[in-house]
C-alpha cells in the first residue's frame, strides 16, 4: 500500500471523531480565514474558490462565510472527509464525485451566485490542476505531501490567490525529544522547516507567519488517542512501532504539546492581472 493510501484510509477511518479532538485545526482554519480576508477582503464576482484537504469542513464553512458570492470546489484525498463535509454544509448540497482527476472543468462565471455554491471532489491535492481556481485554500494539509515545496511553488504559479496553512518543523517538539531520550523511534512525519519554507516564501513573494499553539493533555494517552482520532497517526513511512512505556513515563503530569503553524499567502499578480482584463472586456 501506498504512504497516500495509508494517508487516506487513516483519514477515512476518523471522519467521525475528527470534530470532537481537532481543536488546534479548528484555531488554526479560524486564523487562515481572517489572513486570507484581510489580503483579499473581496474576491470577483462568482469567484471560484478551490480548497485542498477540506476534511469535515473546518476552513469550508469560514471560505464560505468570508465569501458569500464565491463559489467552493471542496475536495480531500479521503471520501469520507469529503462525505462528512458535505453533510455539514447542508444536506442538499450535491454527492461527491467520486475519484475526480483533474480539477472538473467549472461552470462559466455568472453575476449572482450558483445554487448551490458548493462541490464536492475526492482529489490528490497534490497533484491538482488550480488553473482554473481565483483562490486555493488549504489549512493543515500540506504537511502530508510528499513535496510540500512542489506544491506550494506550483499552485501560485496557477492560482492567483493562495492560502496556506501548515505543520513546521518542531512541531511535536516535546513527544519527540522523549522518545529520543527513550532511545525509541518517534515515527512522526518529517515537517517543513522554517528557514526552507522562509526561504521558498522570498522566492514566490509570498508572506509567511509562524506561530506555536500548545495543547494540554492532561493525560498522555489522551494525546495519543487524539492524534489517532483526527487521523494524524499515520507514521513516517518505513517506522517500526516501539513500545510506548518509557515514552509515557516522562509525561506523569500529562504533555503540552507544540504545534508549529505556518501561514503562507502567496499572490500572483500577473494573474491578477490578466483576470482584471478580462473583468474590464466583460
Ligand atoms: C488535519 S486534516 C485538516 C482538515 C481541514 N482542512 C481542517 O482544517 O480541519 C488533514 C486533511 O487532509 C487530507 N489529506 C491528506 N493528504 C491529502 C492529499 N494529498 N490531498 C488532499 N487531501 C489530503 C486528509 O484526508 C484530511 O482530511
Amino acid at each position: 500500500m501506498s504512504d497516500k493510501q495509508r494517508i487516506a484510509r487513516t483519514f477515512a477511518a476518523a471522519a467521525s471523531d475528527y470534530d470532537a479532538h481537532a481543536v488546534v485545526q479548528r484555531h488554526a482554519a479560524q486564523q487562515l480565514a481572517l489572513r486570507a480576508q484581510t489580503q483579499w477582503p473581496q474576491l470577483p464576482a462568482a469567484a471560484r474558490m478551490l480548497e485542498i484537504g477540506c476534511g469535515t469542513g473546518n476552513l469550508s464553512t469560514l471560505l464560505l462565510q468570508t465569501y458569500p458570492h464565491a463559489e467552493l470546489l471542496a475536495t480531500d484525498l479521503a471520501p469520507t472527509m469529503v462525505e462528512a463535509c458535505r453533510q455539514r454544509l447542508g444536506a442538499d448540497a450535491p454527492q461527491v464525485t467520486e475519484a475526480l482527476q483533474p480539477f472538473p472543468p467549472l461552470q462559466p462565471m455568472q453575476a449572482t451566485p450558483p445554487t448551490p455554491r458548493v462541490r464536492f471532489a475526492v482529489a490528490d491535492g497534490e497533484h491538482i490542476d488550480a488553473h482554473a481556481a481565483d483562490l486555493v485554500a488549504s489549512s493543515l494539509v500540506f504537511q502530508w505531501f510528499a513535496d510540500p515545496a512542489a506544491a506550494l511553488r506550483r499552485l501560485a504559479l496557477q492560482t492567483p490567490r493562495l492560502a496556506v496553512a501548515t505543520l513546521l518543523d518542531g512541531t511535536f517538539a516535546e513527544w519527540r525529544a522523549a522518545h529520543t531520550a527513550a532511545g525509541v523511534d518517534d515515527g512522526v512525519r518529517s515537517f517543513m522547516t522554517e528557514e526552507t519554507l522562509r526561504a521558498l516564501c522570498a522566492q514566490l513573494g509570498a508572506s509567511v507567519v509562524v506561530e506555536t499553539v500548545h495543547e494540554y493533555h492532561p493525560d498522555v494517552l489522551q494525546f495519543v488517542r487524539a492524534l489517532k482520532a483526527i487521523g494524524a497517526g499515520t507514521a513516517r513511512p518505513g517506522h517500526r512501532p516501539a513500545p510506548l512505556q518509557r515514552v509515557l513515563r516522562a509525561f506523569p503530569h500529562g504533555i503540552a504539546v507544540s504545534y508549529r503553524v505556518a501561514y503562507v499567502l502567496a499572490e500572483n499578480t500577473s494573474l491578477l492581472g490578466r483576470l482584471r482584463l478580462l473583468d474590464m472586456r466583460g
